[in-house]
């Protein structure tokens, strides 16, 4: 500026920053906390390195004129964004600011989100949204529209590049909602989270019923009915220590390894506490995390989408320093049949751990698909297929642990040999058939116990030979389907060598646009 010196442009330049970060100004930052919600600027804050934040497109201006807004200033255009570490590593951000006309998606806001974006795919860098809007901006018509059309089409882009986080942290209405779906976590605090695609007015406009915002979206819907949610927090400040320690397990980018981070549970650690895990009696449940947690090192193991399609577990934990991706059926749900639910829960999981060079260990105790007209109308087979799908897409390492039951599709589809196993570890208590006994016995034996003088000692019989000869891993091993038998107690040792041995593990592309998995 010509006439003014240094002194006088900073103390401008100091000047307009500080109109644009006081937001919405003090009764909006006052509204704002007294809702129970921080505010942008103060999210980030939390969530990053301390003092690491470099914010961008600070001055940045809508150019909408109509309803007013010719005359209008929108401080930061409604969202905060910018550059930052977390624990080092490097992460691309936004945040919107709901003190600045509710959040709300303009033009402006949409390119600021976008250049993030962008960023973040150049360099490699996981890039989280906190979402705090009422949605599209109304006063900038279909510019808001075609900006949240950007943001989609960059979310669909950057997928399996980078890691892609979002932070539900105040409404997230309308179409809205479809950004965070395309990306990978989605994490969603109790009470202030509302994520719908019409809101309780509309729904009770059109179909006349009656429902709470909280219960049509809040966290806790999404994390149980829903599948939205893979991770909820009580507090803002809980939910940003989970981001945080969600990126301790994947890398950066899609050409990165995850973390390896060395620690002091030793790789060779007996695991007594396994033998006597799982029940001679084939129908008692157990709870398979036991065995999660004791392979893990520490109390590293991180679930993820714990309330949903809980007869599959999956989460990351660390083994012998390596970042792991686990899958394991729960025979404490439904006596780990894999269902609907947790066939879309497994092969998200399995796609995003490929997807980023995350081992997988599937853990193995599944007696099949869960029967019922309920489930084939819903499309089992559909959803089913999504993890033979999955699991045999995935070029990373994959260990296989039979624990107990592995029969039928279900045996196959929880990453047997056939489908790409690197590695397929039995426990002697494992039973690999085709079907449990009573079935195949009723099936095959049919005539014989019918025809029998004492049907029922037939049949108990038939039972007890289908049993001796099928409930074992060594029917399986005979032909190389499973590798190796071992005691329980040396599993973590074996998994952690088998990690090692596949560390260089390596797959060349399959030269194809892309296959077209059954969604
Ligand atoms: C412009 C908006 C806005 C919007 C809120 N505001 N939403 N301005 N466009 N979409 C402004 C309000 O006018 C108000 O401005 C300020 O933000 C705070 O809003 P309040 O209503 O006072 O806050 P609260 O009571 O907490 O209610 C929050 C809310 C409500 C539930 C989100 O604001 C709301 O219902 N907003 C509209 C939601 C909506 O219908 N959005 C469009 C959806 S269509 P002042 O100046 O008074 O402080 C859509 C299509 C996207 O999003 C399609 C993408 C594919």
């Amino acid at each position: 500026m010509p006439g003014k010196t240094l002194a006088e442009l900073l103390e401008e330049l100091e000047q307009k920053e500080s109109t644009v970060t006081a937001g919405g100004g003090e009764r909006a930052v006052e509204k704002q906390h007294l809702s129970g919600k921080l505010t942008a600027r103060e999210r980030i804050a939390l969530l990053v390195d301390q003092g690491s934040f470099e914010e961008v497109d600070l001055f940045l201006e809508h150019r909408s004129t109509r309803f007013g807004m010719g005359e209008k200033h929108v401080p930061a255009d409604g969202v905060v964004a910018g550059f930052a570490t977390i624990d080092g590593r490097a992460v691309c951000i936004y945040s919107q600011d709901f003190t600045v006309m509710g959040g709300s998606l303009g033009e402006m806001h949409a390119k600021k989100i976008c250049k993030v974006m962008d960023m973040a795919t150049r360099i490699g860098a996981p890039v989280i949204a906190i979402n705090d809007s009422g949605g599209a901006r109304i006063q900038e018509g279909i510019d808001s529209l075609s900006g949240y059309g950007q943001i989609f089409f960059r979310n669909t882009r950057a997928s399996g590049v980078i890691p892609q986080i979002a932070v539900i942290a105040g409404p997230c209405a309308g179409g809205a909602v479809y950004s965070p779906a395309l990306m990978d976590f989605v994490f969603m605090i109790e009470k202030t989270s509302k994520m719908f695609v019409t809101g309780p007015q509309v729904v009770r406009a059109a179909t006349g019923e009656e429902v709470s915002a909280e219960e049509l979206g809040g966290a806790l819907t999404h994390a149980t009915r829903s599948g939205i949610a893979a991770f909820t927090s009580v507090s803002e400040e809980e939910c940003f220590i989970q981001v945080r320690h969600l990126l301790s397990y994947i890398p950066s980018n899609n050409s990165e390894n995850p973390p390896f981070l060395e620690n002091d549970d030793p790789p060779d650690r007996e695991n007594p506490e396994l033998v006597n895990v799982v029940s001679p009696h084939p129908n008692k449940p157990y709870d398979i995390k036991k065995i999660i947690f004791e392979l893990a090192d520490g109390d590293t193991f991180l679930e993820v989408f714990p309330e949903y399609a809980r007869n599959v577990v999956v989460g990351f934990a660390r083994i012998g320093g390596h970042s792991v991706g686990v899958v394991a059926n729960q025979p404490y749900h439904l006596a780990g049949c894999l269902d609907i639910d947790a066939a879309d829960k497994a092969s998200r999981f399995i796609r995003f751990c490929d997807a980023f060079n995350v081992p997988l260990l599937t853990l193995v105790d599944v007696p099949g698909f869960l029967p019922g007209s309920h489930q084939e109308f819903g499309g089992i087979i559909r959803h089913g297929a999504k993890v033979l799908y999955a699991y045999s897409e995935a070029t990373v390492p994959k260990i296989t642990l039979i624990v107990r039951k592995a029969y039928g599709g279900a045996y196959l589809a929880m990453c047997c040999r056939d489908l790409g196993a690197d590695l397929v570890l039995a426990w002697p208590t494992a039973e690999i058939a085709v079907m449990g006994a009573e079935g195949a016995v009723n099936i095959i034996f049919r005539r014989e116990i019918e025809s029998a003088l004492d049907s029922e000692a037939t049949r108990e019989k038939l039972l007890t030979e289908y049993r001796d000869q099928f409930y074992n891993p060594y029917e399986a091993a005979k032909r190389g389907y499973v590798d190796k038998v071992i005691h329980p107690v040396h599993t973590r040792r074996k998994v952690i060598r088998g990690l090692e041995l596949l560390w260089s593990k390596r797959e060349v592309g399959r030269g194809k646009k892309h296959g077209n998995i059954p969604v």
